[in-house]
Formats: C-alpha cells, structure tokens, sequence
C-alpha cells in the first residue's frame, strides 16, 4: 500500500426533508449568503421553494445561470455580485456543474486573480466557506475539492483543486425529476470515477478493492431498474450514495489511480459538448482495450469479482469483461463509439494535436500520451 494523506472535512446530510436543516448548517456569523442555481431545473421539482423557506430571513443574494461544464465567463459574473455583496458564505444549490462553479466563485471572492489564472494554477491558495444541496449524484462533487472548469471561447476545460464543501445536503428525493438520460450519465460517471481508482495495479489494498469492487457491483445491480424509473427511494439513496463514495477520495486510499480516460473525455466535452459521463463511456471500453496487457491482473480480478467470469482462459475472461463492461453502457441507452454519437474525426484529431502541445500523459503508466490516444480513438470507432 501507498502512502496516503486523507482529510474530507464536509458534514454529509442525508435522507428525506434534509433541506430544512440549512438554517443550522450556515454558519450563524453569515451576514451575506449567496445562493447559486443553474439554469431553472430546481424551480420545477420543487428545490428552490425548499431552500427559500429553510433560510427564511437570512440575508442572500441569488445567481442564476451557472451552465451544465460551468464556464469561467459565467462564473465571473458570479464573482463580481458576489465581491459586490461582500459574501462571507456560498450555498450551490444543483449538480456538479454548480457546485464545481462554485469551488472557482468561492476562490476568485479572495483575491484580485482572474477565476481562469486560478483554474491554470491547479490550486486556489483560499476560499470563502461553502455548503451543498446536490441534485444530481454523479460526480462526488458534493464531497470532494475538485473543480472542472470550461472556458467558451478557447474550448478547453480543466480541472482544478479547491475546498471542500463545509457540509453538502443529499435529498434523494430531489433527484425524482432527473431524465432517464441524466441518471444514465451520472451512473456512468460514478461507474468510472471508480474504474479510475481501481482499475491500475493488483495487491496494493485488499480493502479498498472491496469497496471499489462493492461499490461497481452496486451500481451495476441498481441500473436496470433505475434507468426506467426514479422515484424509488431506496434505489435513489444507494444511487446517491454510491456517486459520492465513488469520488470522496475514500477508495483511493493507497492505491495507484489512472484517471486517463477522464483526461480524454474532458476534451471531447470540451470541443464537443457531450454530457460528461457519455463522453466517458465512449473512451473506457477502448481504454481497457488498448491497455490490456498493462492491466492484466486487475482486468482478470475484475471479470471474476465484478462480472463473476470464472471459467475460460485468460483473454477470453478479459474479453468478456470488457464486453460486458461495454454492454453495460449500452444498456444504460448511451453510444459506445464516436461515430454513434456524432463525434467526427477533426475533434480526434484535435484532442491528439492538443496533447502532444502540452507534452501530457495520463495514466498509471504515465503512457497514454498523444500517440496513445490516438491508438485508443481508433479503438473507439
Ligand atoms: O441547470 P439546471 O437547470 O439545474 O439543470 C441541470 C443540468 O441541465 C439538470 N439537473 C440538475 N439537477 C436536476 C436536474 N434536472 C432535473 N432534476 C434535477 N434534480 O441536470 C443537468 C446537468 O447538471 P450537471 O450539474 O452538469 O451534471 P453533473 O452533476 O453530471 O456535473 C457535470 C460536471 O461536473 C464535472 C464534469 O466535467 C461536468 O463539468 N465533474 C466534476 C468532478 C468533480 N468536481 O469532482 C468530477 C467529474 O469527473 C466531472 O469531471
Ligand atoms: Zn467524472
């Protein structure tokens, strides 16, 4: 096992009428509370009416707008109300998008920087306090310090390190109007935030193989259900809950993590527009693929303790696993290959020409680099 550090400071919040307990969770200093949504989902399920009631006269502002992979041109409209109001505390009511805009909005409050300049620095050096009521389980943003920013203009999108949420409020049964498609994303999302944390080397933890082992099965066993309808509760919670273990740091404990495929869908998204979790299930089928040799072992503890392959030989269980990993996806209703969902070659050909600018590679190997992505787009076809 590795050497590992772990400090996750957020007060989880869970279950049914949660959003109530807002009043105790803000800091009882907070002269200036600044509320920021997206674009409108939580004034029809209800969201928005739970929130004003539970701040009641709480002095805030609102900011609307914030888009699904936030852009900085948004958030620095955020900044600006926010400096204007003298903030001393952010809610981000909605999904990661609002919350991961709000990581940036809770940065460039604190100094003169320009919210982009933060995001290139990889790390904000302070931050006002924030909290969460999440909408959309998916990117474990509610419990986490991780932010991914997009810039319009240029078309690029990256990720930055900033401060937990103080506490992050998870309703499962706001999530009751998500679309098919959008719990189809965010279990996708979650699937391979888990995959990057797992799938590397054999042997370094036995525990947190099992949680990541346990937390893959689950997913897997609640999709079919899920995908068709989202007002069971039950389900809904181990969804929920499933997203945010699978990216609140916890089944990273010592082990070596890939994050590849995350790197190459983020450009996609960037250049593209997909939905992050579609982008994902195009590129880890390849991924697996091209990197099977590397990640033998793990592929092969993979088939028999995720997909329960016990019998053939070595690359037919490999084979099959990742098949199964690919009809998963599928069955989940999203596209496992570029061209299914309208990806053309010029955006291939510009992820490649953008990894070899910046002399990246990602990866447990440290070799999916320009080349290697080029192997992998091919793969994906
Ligand atoms: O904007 P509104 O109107 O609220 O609509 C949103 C949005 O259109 C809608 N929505 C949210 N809650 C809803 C709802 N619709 C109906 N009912 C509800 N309860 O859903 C749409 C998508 O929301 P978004 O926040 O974009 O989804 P998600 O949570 O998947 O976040 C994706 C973003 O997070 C980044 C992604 O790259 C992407 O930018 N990620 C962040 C990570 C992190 N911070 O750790 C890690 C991830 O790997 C990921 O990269
Ligand atoms: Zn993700």
């Amino acid at each position: 096992m590795r050497n590992f550090e772990y400090y996750c400071p957020t007060r989880l919040v869970f279950g049914e009428g949660r959003i109530a307990k807002l009043p105790d969770l803000i800091p009882s200093g907070c002269r200036s509370l600044m509320i920021v949504f997206g674009g409108g989902s939580v004034r029809k399920n209800g969201v928005y009416e739970q929130v004003k009631a539970a701040i009641g006269n709480i002095p805030h502002t609102e900011f609307w707008g914030i888009e699904p992979n936030p852009c900085v041109e948004t958030i620095r409209r955020a900044v600006e109300q926010g400096k204007r109001a003298s903030v001393d505390f952010v809610l981000a009511v909605g999904g990661g998008s609002v919350i991961d805009a709000t990581k940036l909005i809770v940065a460039a409050l604190c100094t003169d920087m320009d919210a982009w300049e933060i995001v290139l620095s990889k790390k904000a050096e302070q931050t006002k306090p924030f909290g969460t009521v999440l909408t959309v389980p998916a990117t474990g943003s509610e419990m986490n310090s991780g932010a991914v920013i997009s810039r319009a203009d240029t078309k690029e999108k990256f990720a930055f390190s900033s401060a937990h949420p103080v506490f992050s409020i998870l309703d499962p049964k706001v999530t009751y109007s998500l679309s098919s498609h959008q719990v189809a994303c965010g279990l996708a999302d979650a699937f391979v935030h888990v995959i990057e944390q797992y799938l590397t080397l054999c042997g370094e933890s036995r525990v947190m193989d099992r949680f990541a082992e346990g937390v893959l099965s689950t997913v897997i066993e609640i999709a079919p259900s899920l995908v068709k309808r989202h007002d069971d509760y039950d389900l809904m919670c181990d969804y929920m809950v499933s997203a945010t273990a699978a990216l609140n740091g916890m089944i990273a404990w010592g082990v070596t993590q890939d994050w590849a495929t995350h790197m190459i869908g983020h450009e996609i998204t960037a250049l593209s527009g997909l939905t992050h979790g579609a982008s994902l299930v195009i590129v880890l089928p390849a991924m697996m693929r091209v990197l099977r040799e590397q990640k033998r072992q793990k592929l092969l503890q993979y088939a028999e303790r995720v997909w329960n392959l016990h019998v053939g030989t070595e690359d037919e269980r490999i084979d099959r696993a990742i098949e199964l990993t690919e009809d998963f996806f599928c069955s989940l209703g999203l596209p496992t290959r570029l061209e299914d969902a309208g990806i053309g070659r010029e955006i291939e050909d510009e992820v490649v020409r953008r990894f070899r600018d910046r002399s990246v590679s990602f990866g447990e190997g440290r070799n999916v680099d320009a080349d290697c992505c080029r192997v992998i787009f091919d793969c994906c076809r």
